[in-house]
């Protein structure tokens, strides 16, 4: 069955204009290719007649190894492991899959936002996949795919809040729909994976610092340094990270030289106030977004990205959803982190509505999941 080919305008996730009208209704298995940052990633997965799915492969590179030296992702090693790795991923994939490329409905691709380099590179092999095989392409946002991955795991639908947090985003997302996203909060400067790694670098720690702050945090005194939180209480939904990064350095700089407990409290502080932070930035969403949820419709709130796998943070979010009532679901860690299964599924939810894009779609190093959101002064480098 031919599927209805969308044209989709620039920073546009709802399709204005139909060309074809033949939704696809059955069971769909798509192939999904992540490039958007550090790791390359391939998966298949399949959507069943009710909307259903399941991962039957999941393979992901990752290229921490290649950024560890530099404290942080460098574009272009990473345009270049995408190239060397990325076909052997996709074979793997389908290999685990049992799978060859005519058993497939439809190939997804990441097409932003990210770094340049790496889509590119993922959107020519996803594209080349779909020719030779005469298999539909779908464009995917890298934040869709994120927004929609509670639906691929715990079968969860529309609408429900989501807390996007990791290196590159730091976001409260309301999803009404597949395909209809309202952006409520975002950061004004740093992402709060980034104040995570900047954190991790003053104090001597390693990269990723995510989890080496968080480590060093749990011996430490939260109070012995006090730090500000920056945004609690503002009417505004977004988030600040700067001054608390810029407050932990001040405070390391005073304690100088650092012993291993001075490291440990700093963690801690640093940590509770993101935490602090969260709470109170998740629950402002929650506020505007009380509209959303009918009388029986579940209030739920959803996380993903990498900073999703700190436990204090976790705990923070799982207090706040007890104390306002919201369902907490957050994905596995490894379909929190980027992988190709989220890219699959938001391929194969798009292709179940028979949005699929033309082989001309262009790499978005840019790509607002809501276009109609106001700018926020700096906002966050994917943002
Ligand atoms: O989603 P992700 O794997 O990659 C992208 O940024 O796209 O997120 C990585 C970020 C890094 O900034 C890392 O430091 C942070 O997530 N992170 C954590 C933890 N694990 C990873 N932050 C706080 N606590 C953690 N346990
Ligand atoms: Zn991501």
């Amino acid at each position: 069955m031919p599927a209805r080919r969308v044209e989709r305008k620039r920073d546009e996730n709802v399709p204005a204009e139909v060309r074809e009208t033949t939704p696809s209704p059955g069971r769909l298995v798509v192939l999904g290719i992540e490039t958007s940052c550090d790791e390359t990633a391939a998966s298949v997965v399949v959507r069943d007649e009710q909307g259903g799915g399941r991962i039957l492969s999941n393979v992901v590179r990752s290229q921490l190894a290649e950024h560890r030296p530099y404290g942080g992702v460098v574009p272009e090693i990473a345009a270049r492991a995408h190239v060397e790795c990325l076909d052997g991923l996709v074979k793997t994939a389908l290999a685990e899959a049992g799978l060859g490329l005519g058993d497939l409905s439809g190939i997804a691709a990441t097409a932003g936002p990210g770094l340049n380099g790496g889509l590119v590179v993922g959107l020519v092999t996803g594209k080349a996949l779909a020719l030779a095989s005469g298999r539909p392409f779908l464009a995917i946002n890298h934040l869709e795919a994120h927004a929609l991955t509670v639906g691929l795991t715990d079968g969860i639908a529309p609408p429900y809040l989501m807390l996007l947090v990791s290196g590159g985003h730091t976001q409260t997302l309301l999803v009404e729909d597949v395909g209809r996203y309202r952006r409520l909060g975002t950061t004004i400067d740093d992402a709060i994976g980034e104040a995570f790694d900047k954190t991790a670098k003053l104090l001597g720690l390693g990269y990723p610092g995510g989890p080496e702050v968080e480590k060093a945090a749990r011996d430490g005194d939260p109070n012995r340094f006090p730090l500000p939180r920056p945004m609690i209480g503002r009417p505004e939904p977004h988030f600040s990270l700067a001054g608390l990064k810029t407050a932990v350095r001040q405070r390391a700089e005073a304690a100088a030289p650092l012993t291993d407990r001075d490291v440990s409290d700093l963690c801690a502080a640093f940590e509770a106030a993101v935490c602090d932070i969260v709470a109170d930035r998740v629950g402002r969403a929650m506020d505007m977004a009380e509209g959303a949820f009918g009388p029986d419709r579940p209030r739920r709130l959803t996380v993903a990205g990498g900073v999703a796998a700190n436990r204090k943070i976790g705990a923070a979010l799982a207090r706040l959803a007890a104390e306002r009532g919201f369902a907490l679901s957050v994905p596995p860690p490894a379909l929190c982190t980027d992988n190709g299964a989220m890219i699959a599924w938001a391929g194969a939810e798009r292709l179940a509505r028979g949005w699929v894009d033309g082989l001309d779609f262009a790499a978005r190093p840019r790509w607002p999941l809501d276009p109609t959101a106001p700018a926020a002064i700096g906002a966050g480098v994917k943002a």
